[in-house]
């Protein structure tokens, strides 16, 4: 993956993970991410208006990183990559998609859950992959296990990651980032308590500030 894209991964240091129904909140919930110290957002295409987000954002919000979650397909990532999206997200390693993005050059970030999904995901040149869904799977120690034979690995814990145990993974140098829904939960968005999740993203970010200085 490209070192400016894998550095802006590491200097946000937590990526917001969002399902986000109606594109006209796209602005105002990047707004709040921005203020609030996260400009990043993972887009998941869980809802309908997954793309029109991600575009809305983009448009919006051109310095903010901002990419597509939860994509299963080859079509899916077209669609995302259209849309403007800067990095694809799976939640499982799909080797299909994989392929698909590295031929393409477009930044992949596949979710893994054993050393034979790490393994293969490094066979294929990667050396950045998301962990999913991590505190199930055993949370940092797992990831401390699981990385020890492939000391070239970086990993994105998400999945049950919060501001509850956020720190005992950004202590690790093996933890590029974190990702997770914590500061942008469905009912804040629905309720359009914008200055909510600013507040929870100022917080989340001052921690992580705190452990990577
Ligand atoms: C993801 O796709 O990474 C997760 O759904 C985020 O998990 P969380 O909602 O437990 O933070």
């Amino acid at each position: 993956m490209k070192n400016n894209i894998i550095r802006r991964f590491k200097e946000i240091g937590i990526i917001p993970v969002i399902a986000l129904e109606h594109k006209e909140d796209a602005s105002l919930l990047a707004d709040a991410l921005c203020k609030g110290g996260l400009p990043a957002a993972e887009i998941t295409f869980r809802t309908r208006e997954a793309a029109a987000c991600i575009k809305e954002m983009r448009a919006s919000h051109p310095d903010m990183l901002v990419g597509a979650g939860t994509i299963l397909s080859t079509a899916q990532v077209d669609e995302a990559i259209s849309a403007g999206a800067q990095f694809i997200v799976s939640p499982g390693f799909d080797e299909e998609v994989v392929k698909y993005c590295i031929q393409k050059d477009i930044p992949v970030v596949p979710g893994t859950a054993t050393a034979t999904d790490v393994q293969a995901a490094y066979k294929l040149g990667l050396s950045f992959v998301k962990v999913f869904p991590a505190e199930i799977l055993g949370g940092i120690k797992m990831i401390k296990a699981i990385a020890a034979p492939y000391n070239m690995m970086t990993f994105m814990p998400s999945g049950g990651v919060s501001e509850k145990n956020m720190d005992a993974y950004l202590k690790e140098d093996i933890i590029l980032c974190v990702g997770g829904s914590w500061m942008v939960k469905k009912d804040l968005i629905d309720n359009k308590e914008f200055d909510t999740i600013e507040a929870l993203s100022r917080e989340a970010r001052s921690r992580f500030e705190k452990i990577r200085g």
